[in-house]
């Protein structure tokens, strides 16, 4: 990423492409009209998608480029409030008690005050998030929200409705300038269309060919630019084969450093199956591609960028 100083708020799409492009993330125009008018009329940004699609890199490319502060809430299964808006830290409030009373006279309900004052209360990320900051609003990266239940769900659905939390002994914190809010989520479930009201909506699929191979050239520099073409077709393709898990931009990206390291000048079918495992998780995937398979697409490909030349 670049050392650039913060961005404005974006005044146009035109504008939200090359601030995320300075970022090193190279979206495509629905991404960014999306989220030029969630920026624009404070709704949260529901990105949705395959795994390793750059759901995630939106939030933290958006709190870099604008020189806002990045809170992550990571979800799942079981997060509760305590995890995520506040806790007690009741360690240290039973020390100041015993503490007081070993003073002696301990005045009991001046203690229960002090306690429960803010001392004492351990900020989780949406509780961070509701608080002012001299940089301008946070942005407050929802991750994953299909791995927790629908109770937190519905308990986040009061948060982002009024940017606001109450907590029972100190009273209610509201945000005064909300945050910018990214929620991502995997689809293991379908999210609460209560939930999605609340957010605008964007489905992060796999980029084109002529996309992918601008991330990869932004994110492995120096990378052989044969190399680079014949990696992004050959995934591409394997993206239209019948597999368990297709590779995300991040396998993409991992493969094209590997190979990179691996001083590796063209694609060839020894070198492939060799590394398979960078791309492909699951064995049954890796079996399928093995031996001939692996050949058949690397022909395929280099046809393919024959044609184009
Ligand atoms: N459009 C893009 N431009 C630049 N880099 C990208 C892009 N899309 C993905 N990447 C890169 O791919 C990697 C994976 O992205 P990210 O972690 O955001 O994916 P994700 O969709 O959140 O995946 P998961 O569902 O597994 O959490 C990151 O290193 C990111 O920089
Ligand atoms: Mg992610």
């Amino acid at each position: 990423m670049k050392q650039t100083p913060p961005h404005r708020l974006p005044s146009s799409i035109d504008e939200t492409l090359s601030l995320l492009a300075d970022g090193d993330y190279l979206g495509d125009r629905s991404l960014a009209t999306v989220l030029f008018l969630a920026l624009r009329m404070g709704r949260p940004l529901f990105l949705e998608g395959e795994a390793g699609v750059g759901k995630t890199e939106v939030a933290k490319v958006l709190a870099q480029m604008l020189g806002r502060r990045l809170i992550r809430l990571q979800c799942y299964e079981g997060l509760d409030v305590a995890a995520a808006v506040y806790e007690w830290n009741y360690a240290a409030q039973m020390i100041t008690i015993r503490l007081a009373e070993a003073e002696g006279g301990a005045d009991r309900d001046r203690l229960a005050t002090d306690v429960f004052s803010e001392r004492f209360l351990i900020k989780r990320p949406l509780l961070q998030a509701l608080e002012p900051d001299t940089a301008g609003a946070p942005v407050l990266l929802i991750d994953e929200l299909d791995r927790t239940d629908e109770a937190f769900e519905a308990f986040l659905l009061e948060v982002l409705a009024d940017f606001q939390v109450t907590i029972p002994e100190l009273g209610t914190v509201k945000a005064v300038h909300p945050p910018i809010v990214v929620v991502t989520s995997n689809r293991t479930r379908e999210i609460h269309d209560a939930l999605k009201r609340r957010c605008l909506y964007h489905w992060v699929g796999y980029p084109t060919a002529e996309r992918e191979l601008k991330i990869v050239r932004a994110k492995v520099p120096g990378i052989a630019k044969r190399l680079s073409q014949e990696i992004v077709q050959f995934v591409q393709a394997l993206r239209k084969e019948d597999l368990f898990k297709s590779p995300g931009v991040a396998e993409t990206l991992d493969w094209a450093t590997a190979l990179s390291e691996l001083d590796v000048v063209a694609l060839d079918p020894a070198t492939v199956s060799d590394t398979l495992g960078v791309l492909l998780k699951y064995q049954d995937d890796i079996a399928r591609l093995e031996g001939t398979k692996a050949k058949e697409l690397i022909d395929e490909v280099r046809a393919e960028l024959r044609a184009a030349e």
